[in-house]
């Protein structure tokens, strides 16, 4: 069972349509992630969060975007050696590429947990949720398979990661840094990020209950409940498209011009 949460605005994109609904190499980056998740084998159905004003055009996107054809470059590359290919999220028999993954569309909301709390309302029976961003459409599947497998090993929460790269600081809002921070204990997180779902459904009660309980990941809102997250490797190419040269970076990987 996959989360799409997709219904951000994308200002800072600034296409003219909300960012789910731009297009990237000619298809939106919706119908990108929803492909790479059905070519990934290990998702069975998705829950798609998205604007009020384009529930039908989402679930005519997402429903296209599952008959494509299985199978990618990506499926035969297994870096981790995970052997994860066979390691559905629902329990049940892994779907490859086809119409089979059932597609459903709720009304997003205000933030993105707000988003994700109203696609996982909506979950019906599934032990592992995974929770993505439509704007990591370009994640291969060699991240769904290794999230899945540190899930199958038995962790409750799972986040792929990348090491940092930049030098960190802190700063006042007037911009005066103020501290330095241990880049080699830092990472950047991406989706999607896995959970059993009981976690992730108390972590969402958790956060409607206690309103400082806040994050800007699901990962985020599981950590406050003392649950260890576990991180696996992420990849560069699960960018997350934000601003518009993202789209551009984007666009050298979907023609190839980019590894
Ligand atoms: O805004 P940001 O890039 O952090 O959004 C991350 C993901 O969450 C995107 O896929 C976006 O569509 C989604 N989102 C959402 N509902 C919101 C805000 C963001 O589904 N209200």
């Amino acid at each position: 069972m996959l989360l799409i949460p997709a219904a951000g605005s994308g200002t800072r994109l600034a296409a003219g349509v909300p960012k789910a609904f731009v297009p990237l190499a000619g298809r939106s980056l919706l119908a990108h992630a929803v492909e790479g998740a059905v070519r990934s084998g290990v998702i069975d159905a998705i829950v798609i969060a998205a604007p009020s004003s384009l529930v039908e055009d989402a679930r005519r996107i997402a429903e296209t975007a599952a008959e494509a054809p299985a199978g990618s470059a990506d499926d035969a590359d297994d870096p981790d050696g995970s052997g994860a290919h066979s390691v559905p999220v629902s329990g049940s028999a892994p779907v490859s590429g086809s119409a089979s993954v059932p597609i459903s569309v709720v009304v997003g909301g205000a933030d993105r947990v707000v988003s994700v709390a109203a696609a996982l309302a909506v979950v019906p029976e599934a032990d592992l949720v995974l929770v993505h961003d439509a704007a990591r459409c370009l994640t291969p599947a060699s991240v769904y398979h290794r999230v899945v497998a540190a899930l199958a090993e038995g962790a409750a929460a799972v986040v792929p990661v990348l090491p940092m790269t930049d030098t960190v600081k802190t700063a006042t809002d007037a911009g005066t840094v103020v501290g330095d921070l241990d880049r080699t204990a830092l990472r950047r997180v991406q989706t999607p990020q896995g959970f059993v779902r009981d976690v992730l459904v108390a972590a969402h009660d958790l956060q409607r209950t206690d309103p400082d309980a806040s994050a800007t990941d699901d990962a985020g809102l599981v950590e406050r409940l003392d649950i260890a997250v576990v991180g696996v490797p992420g990849d560069e190419a699960a960018l997350k498209i934000t601003h518009p040269i993202d789209l551009r970076i984007a666009e050298l990987y979907v023609t190839g011009d980019l590894d």
